[in-house]
């Protein structure tokens, strides 16, 4: 006898219809699985045929074949183990049919009959729904799939729940609840930092307009306590983004609790992150850090101690919002349009500018130290800024009284006058950092006097075509931020002075 079991493969965040039939026929006894199964898909055997044999079933001594079709998708992952077992049960008879036909199924088996979660279980439920079908998914993340408002599903904690569901007519297996979300995270406060005034102006700059920003300055000044907060000045994100980025967190196995993602995600990996690591793939292929930031803010502490080629490896992300990650026979993308926080120390020591604490090297080391970033990567960032060590004046006064929520305030009002502009200019675009070129001079061309200066400033700073365009794009940012519609010689000054000069390098 045969039978089907409908499953998903995963591309990307992209679900892939996979279907897995199962022939029992005469013969010596064997059980094999085709269709270009990795490891994982070939270990499914064995823990199918140990959960069968847990739950008094065991597998008939004869001749079954599993095929996954299509056969030219790559399938990865332990979450075929369910529908296989499903199908085997089905060819047996002891589950029928005509009841596993209205459903998508998957789930990691334990040997014990228990099933284990798997990611991806939000982008197939959705699927399923869109197809019109139910979802079998594990016990514990029956949460997370009730979120995309399936016609139904099954969240059975073992594989005899389900059974039993089915022998019993159905009805046994009570639908899952959406899990709740969880509280706002304690996102820590602007007001916290005290001084460092200008760097705080940038920081509303960059969320008001979704542009990266670089810090650089001594150990201590505030650097990770500024980018830590800059989550909680950007605008909630719109319930399609939040979806979007649950999608990317639930095929990365990273949905805690199974609640969708509301809040924008803060990603800070550590300098010794792998390629894989930060751009996704590897083994298996999995979004990188850069995609679990996707819509939320990327921090890159010490920045020159990534590895090179890994830094090297966000340039194309950085442009096209996208992660492209390599599979032995096909490539994976995932959605990686983050904003980027980088922090840097000006040298290997730290204290460049302190003439009592720098080390004799100074200033070659920092030369060698800042040369380990490159000039394009430097230029896919709009803002560049000098964080000093905290006045000690500063430090005694009373904090500030400026909280996040006001920032936040002023912000939001500068995102919508940029999303009504790029709507009437019927571009795809939400933000002033995406904005380029012609879109660019167009929106963001200066009155006769700020031309003037921009065009002095470009003949002195020896800017390129990308600099002079990265300063039209936050002067725009900075003339929305004061609900000016025109950019003026004051806001092209300003975007001037969030250039850095490099040592050895001239002014990027
Ligand atoms: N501007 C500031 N206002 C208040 N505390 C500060 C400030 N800058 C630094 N600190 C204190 O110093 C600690 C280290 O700051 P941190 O942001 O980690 O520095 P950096 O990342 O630049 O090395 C913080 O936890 C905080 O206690
Ligand atoms: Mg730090």
């Amino acid at each position: 006898m045969t039978a089907v079991v409908r499953t998903v493969a995963f591309a990307g965040i992209e679900v892939l219809p996979v279907e897995v039939q199962v022939a029992i026929g005469n013969g010596l006894p064997s059980f094999t699985i085709v269709g270009l199964p990795d490891k994982a898909v070939a270990e499914s055997r064995e823990r199918v045929r140990a959960a069968l044999t847990a739950i008094g079933l065991g597998l008939p001594p004869k001749r079954i074949t599993i095929n996954l079709a299509p056969a030219d998708v790559q399938k990865e992952g332990s979450h075929f183990d369910l529908p296989i077992a499903l199908g085997v049960l089905t060819a047996m008879g002891v589950v029928p049919l005509d009841e596993i036909s209205g459903y998508v199924a998957l789930g990691e088996l334990g040997l014990d009959g228990s099933i284990a979660p798997v990611a991806g279980v939000l982008p197939a439920a959705i699927a399923a729904n869109a197809d019109e079908r139910g979802l079998i998914c594990p016990g514990p993340q029956g949460g997370e799939a009730a979120w995309a408002g399936s016609t139904g599903v099954l969240a059975p904690r073992t594989l005899l729940e389900l059974i039993n569901h089915f022998k019993g007519g159905g009805g046994v297996l009570a639908p899952p609840t959406p899990a709740a979300i969880p509280e706002a995270p304690n996102s820590p406060d602007l007001k916290d930092i005290k001084g460092q005034e200008t760097a705080k102006r940038a920081l509303e700059i960059a969320a008001a307009g979704g542009h990266n920003i670089l810090m650089m300055g001594p150990p201590g000044s505030g650097k990770s306590m500024l980018a830590q907060r800059l989550p909680g000045l950007l605008p909630p994100m719109t319930a399609e983004e939040s979806l979007q980025v649950s999608m990317i967190h639930s095929v990365a196995g990273h949905l805690a609790g199974g609640s969708i993602v509301r809040h924008r995600p803060f990603r800070d990996p550590h300098h010794s992150a792998s390629m894989a690591a930060l751009v996704g793939g590897g083994l298996r292929a999995r979004p990188g850090e850069i995609s679990l930031a996707h819509r939320g803010v990327l921090f890159l502490d010490e920045l020159p101690e990534f590895n090179r080629q890994v830094l090297e490896a966000l340039r194309q992300p950085l442009e096209t919002g996208k992660a492209v990650v390599a599979r032995a026979n096909t490539h994976a993308t995932y959605p990686a349009r983050f904003q980027l926080v980088a922090a840097m120390n000006p040298c290997r020591c730290g204290y460049l500018s302190d003439p009592q604490l720098a080390c004799s090297k100074a200033p070659k080391c920092a030369e060698d130290y800042q040369s380990k970033i490159s000039g394009p990567m430097f230029d896919r960032i709009d803002l560049h800024i000098d964080v000093p060590a905290v006045d000690p004046l500063d430090m005694s006064a009373p904090p500030p009284k400026e909280t996040s929520a006001v920032v936040a305030g002023r912000v939001a009002k500068a995102r919508e006058i940029q999303i009504a502009r790029y709507k009437a200019e019927g571009a795809a675009i939400t933000c002033n950092a995406e904005a380029d070129g012609e879109l660019l001079e167009k929106v963001a061309g200066p009155d006769a006097e700020g031309r003037a200066l921009l065009t002095q400033a470009a003949e002195k700073m020896r800017l390129s075509a990308r600099g002079y365009h990265r300063i039209l794009r936050v002067a725009r940012t900075i003339a929305d931020l004061e609900g000016a519609a025109n950019v003026k010689r004051v806001h092209i000054a300003e975007a001037l002075s969030y250039r850095r000069v490099m040592p050895g390098r001239g002014l990027n």
